[in-house]
């Protein structure tokens, strides 16, 4: 009887539970009514006198061993399941990778969704890579205009058909005037590519925000007060702009937009070059060329557009010298609009 005792106390002293039902089964295994202990407990009448006082003194010894083995593991198990709950993370990595800082240009990106939004526009979005007809056919480009030469745009296949780089999102206007039936209040986001030397002040792609609105009796007026708005959340209440007469296929009238230079206030310095004024974007109302190409009917419908440069924005807004910076990865440089959050 001794060894089985020994053996029951090497037993339970090795014993290991992963969850609570293993520990039931352990208590009742061991120390239940008809658990082992107990057995032996039963047993021990039948001990020879002599040996009562050894064995009783072992079989107390299992029985302490026992309650404190299953108390210490249920106590580690109720200490596993506190650490899980005070939200220990196994998925977490050993070596925690360091938050990054948003782009500015997707600071000011999200600035003029801010603005556009709280005029009621929504955000549209389509393909980079485009044809000749989203592009440029349904935009009233004629056959020759120079922007579908080869020195101008990306051209990825030209047979049987035309595939190209959007050389701006005015695309994504096409596509959604083919879609959707007036009103029609967008915004248009997206990267653009255009075929040029890559310098300080040029890129081979940029980033612009394209806006148009077609309604019944939308008119002039209506797009010098959106823009008047934008330009004033933009860059401060005191903002003053200006139209300039200007061309572009799809729109007639077209315009070009200056702001008051912000820097001097309007009075003239280097920034703006002594004229107190800065170009911002273009814009003019829709020609009714382009919303016939679209299924649109111009006698019923008319609408404005706009478009803007995001990095000219920017550059604007923070004075980034370098266009290339943009697009280098330098964490130095985007740690510097951490502020800007
Ligand atoms: N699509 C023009 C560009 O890329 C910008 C523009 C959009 C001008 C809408 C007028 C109206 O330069």
């Amino acid at each position: 009887m001794i060894d089985k005792i020994k053996a029951l106390r090497a037993e339970i002293a090795a014993l290991q539970a992963q969850s609570a039902e293993e520990v039931e089964k352990i208590r009742i295994k061991y120390l239940s009514k008809k658990g082992e202990i107990s057995s032996l407990m039963n047993d021990f009448r039948s001990v020879p006198a002599e040996l009562k006082r050894e064995v009783g003194q072992q079989l107390n010894q299992l029985k302490t061993e026992a309650n404190e083995r299953l108390a210490a593991l249920k106590e580690a198990l109720a200490s596993a399941d506190e650490s899980g709950k005070a939200g220990m993370d196994l998925t977490r990595s050993a070596t925690p990778i360091p938050f990054g800082t948003r782009h500015p240009l997707s600071l000011v990106k999200n600035e003029i969704f801010e603005i556009f939004g709280a005029q009621g526009f929504t955000i549209a979005e389509g393909p980079e890579i485009e044809d000749d007809w989203h592009v440029f056919s349904s935009l009233n480009f004629p056959p020759d205009h120079p922007a579908r030469d080869m020195q101008d745009t990306f051209f990825i296949s030209r047979e049987p058909s035309d595939v190209l780089l959007r050389t701006h999102t005015s695309s994504v206007q096409t596509r959604t005037m083919e879609t959707q039936k007036p009103p029609i209040r967008i915004i248009c986001p997206g990267r653009v590519y255009r075929n040029e030397a890559i310098s300080a002040r040029a890129h081979c792609f940029f980033h612009q925000v394209e806006g148009l609105y077609i309604d019944k009796n939308v008119s002039f007026a209506d797009l010098k007060q959106v823009l008047l708005y934008f330009a004033r959340e933009m860059f401060g209440p005191d903002t003053k702009i200006r139209l300039r007469p200007s061309y572009f296929p799809f729109t007639e009238p077209s315009a070009e937009m200056d702001i008051s230079c912000h820097i001097c206030g309007g009075k003239g310095c280097a920034f703006c070059k002594g004229t107190g004024w800065v170009e911002i974007l273009g814009c003019g109302m829709v020609d009714p060329n382009v919303l016939e190409a679209c299924g649109i009917d111009s006698t019923v419908y008319s609408g404005y557009a706009f478009g803007m440069g995001i990095e000219r924005i920017t550059n604007l807004k923070y004075r980034v010298k370098d266009l290339r910076m943009f697009s280098e990865n330098d964490v130095r440089f985007l740690h510097e609009f951490d502020a800007a959050h």
